[in-house]
């Protein structure tokens, strides 16, 4: 119902030059020429960063394979710290990819791979506090496998309150637990930061063995195809080179389709001429599934951060289905006209679909023997197909990004088709989606409370 279709024919070139500015950052960074520092591109390393790291750049991936496995194999809970971008894209990685109850699951049931607990992430008393009790309690002998546990510690700056304050305490925990002079005091603690800054001093300075850098040029929030997601991601076994193979197809995809053909800027476009000629500024991430939760997270943070400066940006807002479609549901409906709705449809189960048993007779009271037999996958599908159609019909928009089903390689697509998108609205709407100056108000504030400067 909505004519879009000639805007976004008057949009494409505007699209076209969005995308071939945001590869010409990527082109001027690889040139190897000097460049002017008012030419200096802005922070777009992770376009080409998944092709690059596939292509054996610093034999980054091997090392990072390597040393997840050797932590892998002598850990069984590793508490990841960190926040914002140093923090959800492992999250939603972890979600997607691991079974939902990971950290109930045996050892061997979980593949080998280690439990997971993130902190660092907030200044909450009581999560911590009760990390660090579940620590003391489960692990009581260093020497057992089932009790050994390590930190991995992610700020790219090194300075960020929330993840070094946890750093500390952890840190501690862990001393006195193996002993501050055990070669486990050392050898289970990586630190993954930038190449200069508190963290890395610090990291030099305590003799850490394993560290990873995060590049410069590849911001916070765009850095889930860093260590900061890899080598996390590949302690728990999540396969990394899929991942980045599904990222760098997406990127490929984005650099030489036309609009039309090409998810990246038809998502662009679609939300933004929603959002500039219908006023339309929520966008709705409607994820139809739990795994895809943390997904929706990071999208908020990657949108919310990078294109919510000088009094713009559209809210990002995210649903799980059918869900939510039991508390937002009635106001996407009904409610104001100023949301756009986008599906991310999982696709198959990563397990055998569950049948509606026929229930025996005289206790059909819920009337399912009707649809006994169907399928749980099938019951969403129909959840799909109506809401879609119900927002339809009250001319309401829906896109819908469909994946073939939850694995890494699409889960690098989606990952990266989102990072993209970000950049390239940026260029259209001129702002600059890397950065977050608004962020340093409250930490300058925090700062003169808590230091006095
Ligand atoms: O996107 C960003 O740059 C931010 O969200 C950062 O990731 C976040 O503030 C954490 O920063 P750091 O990794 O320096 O601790």
């Amino acid at each position: 119902g909505f004519l879009i279709e000639k805007q976004y024919s008057m949009l494409t070139e505007h699209l076209h030059a969005a995308r071939d500015e945001a590869f010409a950052d990527v082109q001027l960074r690889t040139s190897g020429e000097e460049i002017p520092e008012a030419k200096q591109p802005l922070d777009s390393g992770f376009i080409d960063l998944p092709e690059r790291l596939l292509n054996g750049e610093d034999d980054l991936l091997e090392n990072i394979e390597s040393a997840a496995k050797s932590l892998r194999d002598r850990i069984d809970r590793m508490v990841v710290l960190g926040i914002g971008g140093s923090y959800m894209g492992l999250r939603a990685l972890f979600e997607a990819l691991c079974d939902p109850y990971h950290n109930e699951l045996s050892r061997e049931a979980r593949g080998g791979n280690p439990r997971l607990y993130f902190e660092g992430n907030n200044l909450d008393n009581d999560s911590m506090s009760s990390l660090l009790n579940l620590l003391k309690t489960q692990c009581v002998d260093p020497k057992e496998l089932a009790d050994r546990w390590g930190i991995v510690v992610i700020s790219k700056s090194g300075g960020t309150l929330e993840t070094a304050a946890a750093f500390r305490i952890f840190r501690e925990a862990l001393e006195e637990y193996y002993g501050a002079d055990s070669p486990e005091a050392t050898e289970l603690v990586v630190p993954v930061t930038g190449e200069t800054g508190k963290l890395r001093d610090l990291s030099n300075a305590r003799g850490y063995q394993q560290t990873f850098p995060i590049p410069d040029g590849v911001g916070g929030r765009f850095s889930v195809f860093t260590a900061v997601g890899l080598f996390p991601a590949a302690v728990l076994g999540i396969d990394i080179r899929a991942l980045l193979q599904g990222a760098a197809d997406m990127t490929e995809w984005c650099r030489t389709k036309p609009a039309g053909e090409n998810p990246v800027l038809d998502y662009v476009a679609t939300c933004h001429l929603l959002e500039r000629d219908h006023g339309m500024d929520v966008r709705v991430l409607s994820t139809w599934g739990n795994r895809l939760e943390s997904t929706g997270l990071w999208y908020d943070q990657l949108l919310a951060e990078s294109l919510g400066k000088h009094e713009r940006g559209a809210t990002p807002l995210t649903v799980v289905n059918t869900r939510d479609l039991h508390s937002r549901g009635q106001q996407h409906q009904e409610g104001k006209r100023d949301r756009v709705i986008s599906n991310i449809i999982p696709g198959d189960p990563a397990s055998s679909p569950i049948s509606l048993p026929e229930a025996p007779d005289g206790l059909d009271q819920d009337l399912l023997n009707r649809i006994a037999g169907k399928t749980i996958p099938e019951l969403l599908q129909a959840a799909i197909e109506g809401t879609n159609q119900a927002y339809a019909e009250d001319q309401r928009p829906t896109t819908d990004l469909k994946l073939s089903k939850i694995d890494a390689y699409s889960m690098g697509q989606l990952l990266q088709l989102f990072m993209l998108a970000t950049a390239i609205e940026g260029r259209l709407i001129g702002i600059n989606p890397y950065g977050q100056p608004g962020v340093e108000a409250y930490k300058n504030n925090m700062g003169r409370i808590l230091y006095g400067s």
